[in-house]
């Protein structure tokens, strides 16, 4: 065996990249519950790789029979039912851990100096991820899929001069049709995922090269032992190898749960309008996205203006890619920042899901207006935190991780 090694190392490095990356790669000791979906959300890519290829085998790109072939993968293809509830569900927890990853970051300063461009590829890996689910939603081709298209592809008919052009680029036709239904399916199959897939690299090449932050906020790599190993650090294999795969039955547990016996979660994770076939002539009463893009269209909703809720709904996506620029705060985990940091960050967080609830209702007064001031909220934090960052009010951050005993 170690002879076989030997001749594959002198022409493949994989005893070094097990080394580098894993075996004598030191991860901080302290990682809680929030490090799982890192790991996760690598885990739910795949998945949604490998059943996107089987999809892809019996699905037919093609606006007359697009409907009716997942309807026979349903119902004809052997354990098709599963393969799609797999990659419904899939999509939908793949943002609900993308979030609780993302809300990591802002609880223990993640993207703080060094690691602001780890943070960037993660924001355009949300943003093509975004683009990722949008696209692959029109391909079932039902009544939401349709006018949810349709809705979102005619927004950026607001922006001003080449607007319209830009819509009808984007559709390729004057209305969503077979033509962009084509599109899409190149797209969501192919492009944005071999894009994600080179952006995730890039992301836990950055990982590797800055280390991991830790819910103390401290930098392990500070103080090291006479060897040059981190005090703080231990081993990720098999530490966190093992710790990993225990979360990931965890995690699998209540997923498959949900893909055996709630696959539609009520309607939030398969709409009940899109087991209607498309109807060009018929427009549901309520269009609305998926619950995890409706915190941005919650936005775009509450600004009465077409061109101004575009604005704010991409202003509201581009103003995290900054985030390392905003918080000037030099200590990274909320543990040790002011009272005044925690009351924001709560309120931001309230606001995101106060716009996700007001996206998804139907508009009347009250929720136009609740949707306005969760808005307000939701930029006021960013305002708020740059002036109040400096000047916080911190607490000491002790020299070593702390660990609950
Ligand atoms: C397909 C999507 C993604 C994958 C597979 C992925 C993967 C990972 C992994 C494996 C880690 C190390 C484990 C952990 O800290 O949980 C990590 C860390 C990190 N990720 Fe992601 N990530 C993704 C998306 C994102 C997004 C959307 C953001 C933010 C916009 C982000 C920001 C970060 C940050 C700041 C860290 C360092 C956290 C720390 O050390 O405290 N990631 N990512």
């Amino acid at each position: 065996m170690s002879k076989f090694m030997a001749w594959i190392d002198q022409r493949l490095p994989v005893s070094s990249f097990f080394r580098n990356h894993l075996s004598k790669y030191y991860a901080p000791k302290n990682f809680n519950f929030f490090y799982y979906f890192g790991g996760l959300a690598l885990f739910i890519f795949i998945l949604q790789i490998v059943t996107g290829i089987f999809l892809t085998i019996n699905y037919k790109p093609d606006a007359a029979q697009a409907f009716a072939s997942v309807e026979y993968i349903m119902r004809d293809v052997n354990y098709g039912w599963l393969i799609r509830y797999l990659h419904s569900t899939g999509a939908s927890f793949f943002f609900l851990v993308i979030y609780l990853h993302m809300f990591r970051a802002l609880l223990y300063g993640s993207f703080k100096k060094p690691r602001e461009l780890l943070w960037i590829f993660g924001m355009l890996i949300f943003v093509l991820l975004i683009a990722e689910a949008f696209m692959g939603y029109l391909l079932p081709w039902g009544q939401m899929s349709y006018w949810g298209a349709q809705v979102i592809i005619s927004l950026f008919g607001a922006i001003p001069f080449f607007g319209e052009s830009l819509a009808l680029w984007i559709r390729g036709d004057y209305v969503v049709s077979d033509v962009t239904l084509n599109r899409f399916f190149a797209f969501h199959v192919i492009a944005l995922p071999l894009l994600l897939f080179a952006l995730i690299y890039l992301h836990l090449a950055a990982l590797h090269t800055v280390g991991s932050n830790n819910p103390d906020g401290i930098e392990i790599k500070e103080m090291k032992d006479s060897e040059g190993i981190p005090r703080d650090g231990i081993p990720f294999h098999p530490y966190y190898t093992v710790k990993d795969i225990y979360g990931l039955m965890v995690f699998l547990t209540i997923f498959m749960f949900i893909v055996f016996f709630l696959p539609e979660f009520g309607g939030y994770f398969l709409e009940k309008d899109n087991f209607v076939p498309a109807n060009p002539l018929k427009t549901p009463e309520h269009i609305v996205p998926l619950w995890y893009l409706t915190p941005f269209y919650g936005i775009l909703r509450a600004i009465p203006d077409k061109l101004g809720g575009v604005l704010a709904m991409g202003l509201a996506i581009l103003v995290l890619f900054i985030l390392p620029w905003i918080d000037r705060c030099p200590v990274k985990s909320i543990r040790y920042r002011s009272v005044s940091y925690k009351i924001l960050l709560t309120l931001f967080i309230i606001s995101f899901i106060g716009l996700g609830y007001t996206g998804m209702q139907t508009p009347t007064t009250i929720i136009t207006w609740m949707g306005r001031l969760f808005t307000l909220i939701y930029f006021g934090f960013f305002i708020a935190l740059y002036y109040m960052s400096p000047n916080e009010k911190t607490k000491e951050v002790p020299e070593r991780v702390q660990m609950d005993e």
